[in-house]
């Protein structure tokens, strides 16, 4: 991204840069006494990486995809040691964590790009119990294998599970389609050129790869009645749980009788995956790390950067555990097998469990506990937000202005604030707000999350407090529709 120039507050007198020392008071009220420090040494370079039956070469964390996930106990404070191996500059966002602003990853905004070849050392304390994860937030380096998860213990946690998985779901294309470069070219090129009619799809010269392309005519070929419309813009030839593609599915294990709590994460660029145990029901206990009251569900959709966490009890046997990309055809899944149960079996692959098709969670299902609810007090400001944009041309915006012209959105410390968002766009967006966890809704019961799917045509609102001062990003989390400049700055004023 191009990001922040001009506009963002960092050098602007009239907001508080990620140099102010009242970020480090923030910390300060962080902090917990006795609490442990988590240190990791971190590696961010080019990689090979086995697909059932081929190799591809990608860049990763650790040499592995997903990178290692990180544990640790809330109020502990992570160090992370980055050593940047990559050709290129990078950073690294901890998405859904309410942390200091200077750790927050954004850079231009937060920090300077972390150049090739050079290290930086992210510390932080991690307050807020519950399933996240990290990423670079530098240009398309998401969209390869560069994630991994982020799991924060609670203190006292009342357990009520034998077994706790995290499942990374993605969608895949580097070094099998075209690189996420080609993509994004691709895509552009494609808006720009007004009409696809008669254009050979196989191979489109110096104009991009389009193979991945899935747009056509301006509109886009998937479609979903879940999300309102276009479900996505590319193509993917892979659909990956925990790294590994439908011919060689991840396998969890859970004691005969026991039950699991498996904490899945959507860290795909572009696609929403729809989720369900075949023969099952799933419990959600958790959404974006913070806890709500227990719903059963056949199945649920997870938008980019959401975070589901689920209780299933399964059956003696081996039971799919199904992502499907949704709108646009394609399965990949896990398996959820009992100890009782013979290693060799496993549920048909080719299958799609019919809980799929069953009864699909809603936002509206969703309340927060009593612990963690934000209570109905009255925002002091709001700021009212358009998401736009189209297939052709490629643009995407909000309220028409891409981030180096998107004018910050000014809160203050203490006060309450209403975001209100229309997607006045034909295709849906995630939506994520940095260092802070709103309430979906104006009701005092609604969700606390990171992260919401907003479909065309919807208008909702999301409250949150202001009490994490800084410059913070809000932006689509479509890793393409975030290059093109689906984002703004929250800014605290002076
Ligand atoms: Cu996963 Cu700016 O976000
Ligand atoms: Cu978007």
């Amino acid at each position: 991204m191009a990001a922040c120039s001009s506009s963002s507050g960092k050098s602007s007198p009239v907001t508080i840069g990620a140099d102010d020392s009242r970020i480090a008071d923030a910390e300060q009220a962080r902090q917990v006494a006795g609490s442990a420090t988590a240190r990791h040494a971190l590696v961010a370079a080019p990689m090979s990486l086995e697909l059932g039956p081929r190799t591809v070469q990608t860049w990763g964390y650790d040499s592995i995809v997903p990178g290692t996930a990180l544990r640790l106990t809330e109020g502990d404070t992570l160090e992370v040691a980055l050593r940047n191996d990559l050709p290129e500059e990078t950073t690294i966002h901890w998405h859904g964590l309410a942390l200091r602003n200077d750790m927050d990853g954004v850079h231009d905004l937060t920090q300077p790009a972390i150049a090739a070849g050079d290290s930086f050392t992210y510390r932080f304390v991690a307050a807020d119990p519950g399933t996240y994860w990290f990423h670079p937030h530098m240009g398309l380096q998401l969209d390869r294998g560069l994630y991994a998860p982020l799991v924060i213990m609670e203190r006292n946690d009342p357990g009520g599970y034998d077994v706790d998985e995290v499942l990374v779901l993605d969608d895949w294309l580097d070094g099998i389609g075209t690189t996420p470069e080609q993509t994004f070219e691709g895509l552009t090129s494609m808006g720009s050129m007004g009409s696809m009619g008669g254009m050979d799809h196989g191979g489109m010269g110096g104009m991009g790869d389009m193979s991945s392309m899935g747009g056509s005519g301006g509109m886009s070929m998937f479609q979903s009645a879940a999300l309102g419309g276009d479900a996505g813009d590319v193509a993917y030839p892979l659909h990956l749980i925990n790294g590994r593609p439908q011919s060689d599915r991840f396998t969890i294990i859970v004691p005969s009788g026991g039950r699991a709590r498996l904490r899945i994460i959507n860290a795909g660029s572009d696609t929403a995956y729809r989720v369900a145990l075949g023969g099952h029901t799933m419990t959600v206990t958790h959404t974006d790390g913070f806890p709500v009251e227990p719903v059963e569900t056949d199945t649920l959709i997870i938008g980019m950067g959401e975070r589901y966490d689920v209780l299933v009890t399964p059956r003696s046997g081996a039971w799919p555990l199904v992502a499907s990309a949704e709108g646009k055809d394609a399965i990949v899944s896990a398996v959820v097998r009992t100890s009782d149960a013979s290693q060799t079996t496993a549920p048909n692959a080719s299958t799609r469990p019919a809980e799929l098709e069953g009864r699909m969670l809603s936002y509206a299902q969703l309340r927060a506990t009593d612990a963690v609810r934000l209570d109905g007090r009255p925002p002091d400001v709001e700021h009212r937000i358009s998401l736009q944009g189209s297939m052709m041309p490629y643009q995407w915006s909000l309220d028409g202005a891409t981030i180096a012209d998107h004018p910050p959105l000014l809160v203050e410390h203490g006060q309450r604030v209403r975001l209100t968002f229309t997607n006045d766009s034909a295709m849906w967006h995630p939506v994520h707000l940095h260092g802070h966890t709103f309430r979906l809704g104006a009701d005092a019961t609604g969700p606390r999350k990171d992260t919401f799917n907003l479909l065309p045509g919807q208008t909702v609102s999301v409250d949150f407090e202001a009490d994490n001062p800084g410059q913070w990003m809000l932006h689509c989390h479509n890793t393409y529709h975030l290059e093109q400049g689906m984002a703004a700055v929250i800014a605290y004023k002076d």
